[in-house]
């Protein structure tokens, strides 16, 4: 069993863990979990993830306006999550960022939304957790333009695009697509990108790592991902753990 497992990157107010969210986030220190954080989509979401970061300690909140749901925000709901971010358990504006693979918000929309919050951030002097899915030419040249603190969370680029995200200063968050059969991509990009570098995450319910893949993801399960980045770099699991966590006390707990 580890220990000192960061997840950085979770949605524990989502409805699949409406029967048992307490329950479930409070055996998870057992389980080595020592830190999540919760990552907010829209003002609704925004209102639960604090709600989660209030009832456990161990929780923290990323709040901001996801892709998907930019075409629905109001400047109304833009002002309220702005409130929010008055609150001690805050540690991060996310997830935001682009989503041109379901294009479920029209792009110049997901475009306005991004780079407002992007402003937002740099504002509020806090690091952002993005969001890109086959957007990568369009967040790259935003996050050149704000050179916001943060990390690019489940990354899906190349190990060329990883070395643009590093140039930044930016971080690189890895999840269980990198133990699936046909992880190409985010091999190379762990093994190209230093430790110091990568984040650990879940994206809980969703991304669940071999050997659970398909099932319900609970940050737990970050072990298997954590495992196989260890392997790619050839050290310790536990000591890939510590260096993450420390990364990410470095990037959001400061
Ligand atoms: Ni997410």
């Amino acid at each position: 069993m580890y220990s000192n497992i960061f997840d950085t990157h979770a949605h524990y107010d989502d409805s699949r863990f409406d029967e048992d969210r307490n329950e479930l986030l409070s055996s998870l220190r057992e389980k080595g979990v020592s830190q999540i954080i919760n990552c907010a989509c829209d003002y609704k979401s925004c209102l639960s993830t604090l709600e989660i970061t209030k009832n456990h300690c161990f929780t923290y909140a990323a709040l901001g306006v996801h892709p998907h749901e930019a075409e629905d925000l109001t400047e109304d709901d833009f002002c309220r999550i702005i409130e929010l971010f008055n609150n001690e358990k805050v540690v991060a504006v996310g997830e935001i960022g682009l989503d041109y693979h379901y294009d479920f918000s029209p792009r110049e929309k997901q475009r306005e939304v991004f780079e407002r919050q992007l402003i937002l951030a740099n504002e509020l002097n806090l690091p952002v957790i993005i969001h890109d899915r086959e957007a990568h030419e369009d967040t790259m040249n935003l996050l050149k333009k704000y050179r916001p603190k943060g990390v690019v969370h489940c990354f899906s680029g190349s190990a060329e695009m990883a070395k643009e995200v590093l140039k930044l200063g930016m971080y690189i968050g890895i999840g269980g697509a990198v133990t699936f059969k046909n992880a190409k991509k985010p091999v190379e990009v762990v093994k190209e990108v230093p430790s110091e570098y990568l984040l650990l995450e879940t994206d809980a319910p969703y991304m669940t790592p071999v050997p659970f893949r398909g099932q319900r993801c609970d940050s737990s399960h970050i072990a298997f991902t954590a495992q196989t980045i260890a392997q790619i770099k050839g050290i310790d699991t536990q000591q890939l753990i510590d260096i993450c966590n420390e990364n990410a006390h470095r990037l959001f707990m400061k």
